[in-house]
């Protein structure tokens, strides 16, 4: 089994985040993919897909939303998902995780967390206090689905 992290980002949060969440993946064969690299057709079922992009204007970036449109009806068939996103802490700041969840539930694949916001303290960033060891927990918790 293996786990791809596949991120967009344009000031390097989520990337910090992809990275600290295929770090933490112990005992798998884990590494994150920037949204450009991925190729869908290298997983297989059993394998872990988790795609995380920053929040943008409502929504995923235009390279996540195209790769989430191009996942063909069953193309993800077997495969281990999660999504997360980044954002600024306001008081209305849309979703872009459980879209990304939702794409991917489409594209067949199993979903086995709840879709994670991780929080920045402004649009270049830095990630807020905390944020990367949440990463870390959140992947502690992804590895105790796919084991269960
Ligand atoms: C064009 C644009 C639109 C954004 N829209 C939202 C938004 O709707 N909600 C939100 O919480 N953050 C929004 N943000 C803030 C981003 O979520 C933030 O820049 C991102 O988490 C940083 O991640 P990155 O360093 O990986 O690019 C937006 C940022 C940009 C540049």
């Amino acid at each position: 089994m293996k786990a791809l992290v596949v991120y967009d980002s344009a000031h390097g949060n989520t990337r910090s985040v992809a990275e600290a969440i295929a770090g933490s993946l112990d005992g798998v064969q884990a590494s994150s993919v920037p949204v450009g690299d991925f190729k869908p057709d290298t997983l297989a079922a059993g394998d872990l897909l988790v795609v995380g992009s920053p929040i943008n204007g409502w929504s995923p970036t235009p390279k996540i939303t195209a790769l989430l449109a191009a996942l063909g009806d069953g193309s993800l068939k077997g495969v281990k998902a999660a999504a997360f996103d980044t954002r600024v802490r306001m008081f209305i700041h849309g979703d872009a995780a459980k879209k990304i969840a939702h794409a991917l539930k489409a594209g067949g694949a199993d979903i086995i967390a709840e879709p994670m916001p991780f929080y920045v303290k402004g649009t270049e960033g830095p990630l807020r206090d905390g944020e990367i060891e949440k990463a870390g927990s959140w992947a502690g918790a992804l590895l105790t689905s796919l084991r269960s």
